[in-house]
């Protein structure tokens, strides 16, 4: 005979390690049900989120008023603004949060952040005519808006699962909610070290960041390359080299520029929900980009 378990509610620290499959009458689940009747109601009267938020309110409402734990996938064309918007929700979430890089460098990633925070153009926080100490009290004061932010750093090595989520536990600490950022995962898929070809070695990232939600009951932003034929167009199936991006994922969001910046230095930006698992699918949402200020607004 099958043994009925049940699995315990999250440790402190939120963590759900037990990787067994559950058999379950509705009535066991009826302890973890009054666990999360409990924390939506305290939300509720609160008037705080139940986990990370991106923090663009029309986008928030579209996905349940808070990002569900599980995958949810951001595709644009390069250059977009892929890593900005992530960043930016990565930067502004009421709780920690560990964004893992595969292609750009922490320090240049770093010099997006107060360019945002302190109205600072990007090319002048690079271009050399401040004085050092004013450049770096401009950091400082980036890096105290956002100290629960943490960057792990696989530009250089392969970030193992099990390092990821090891990582994800010490940034989230004591607090009740963590947000995981991979940018991207065809970067840090690829570089995983076997020699498997592409569309396994995706699959199988998708699969570990996945348990990763699930162990630490938490959303990961999925950064995606899109595919040539969906380029410009965008659509639910345009990440690149799998299917399983789409079909294991919370929300499919894509980017797409509509016209590029005006006199004003905001570029038109459409975020279109491609798929929702927690609220209506297909909605296209209005955004502006300023790329020298690596900042996105709702217009
Ligand atoms: N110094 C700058 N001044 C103005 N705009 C800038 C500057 N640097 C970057 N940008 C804007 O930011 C955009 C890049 O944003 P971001 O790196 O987030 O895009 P992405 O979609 O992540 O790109 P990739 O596909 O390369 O990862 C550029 O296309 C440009 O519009
Ligand atoms: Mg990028």
């Amino acid at each position: 005979m099958v043994e009925t378990h049940s699995r315990e509610a999250p440790g402190t620290n939120g963590t759900v390690d037990d990787e067994r499959p559950r058999l379950l009458r509705l009535k066991s689940l009826l302890n973890e049900w009054e666990l999360d009747a409990e924390a939506a109601h305290l939300a509720y009267t609160t008037n705080t989120p139940r986990g990370p938020i991106t923090n663009l309110k029309g986008l928030d409402r579209e996905l349940g008023g808070a990002l569900a734990p599980g995958l949810h996938v951001v595709h644009a064309s390069p250059g977009v603004g892929k890593t900005a918007f992530c960043l930016q929700v990565a930067a502004t979430s009421p709780f920690p949060a560990l964004y893992l890089t595969c292609e750009m460098a922490p320090l240049e990633l770093f010099r997006r952040h107060p360019a945002r925070v302190t109205s600072t153009y990007l090319g002048r926080l690079k271009s050399g005519e401040f004085d050092p100490a004013y450049s770096v009290g401009l950091a400082r004061q980036a890096a105290a808006a956002a100290p629960r932010l943490a960057f792990g750093d696989a530009t250089h090595a392969f970030a193992p699962p099990d390092w990821l989520q090891k990582a994800a536990v010490a940034v989230k600490g004591d607090a009740s909610h963590i947000l995981i950022v991979v940018d991207s995962v065809h970067s840090w898929a690829e570089a995983a070290p076997t020699d498997v070809d592409e569309y396994t070695a995706l699959n199988d990232g998708l699969a570990a960041l996945r348990r990763i939600a699930r162990n630490l009951i938490c959303p990961v932003l999925a950064i995606a390359e899109r595919n040539r034929a969906k380029m410009s167009a965008g659509g639910l199936d345009a990440s690149a080299g799998s299917r399983r991006f789409e079909y294991g994922a919370e929300s499919v969001l894509a980017l797409n520029r509509e016209k590029d910046e005006g006199a004003d230095g905001e570029a038109k930006v459409t975020l279109t929900i491609e798929k929702n698992r927690n609220g209506a699918a297909g909605k296209r949402l209005p955004l502006l980009f300023n790329g020298a200020l690596q900042r996105f607004t709702e217009p």
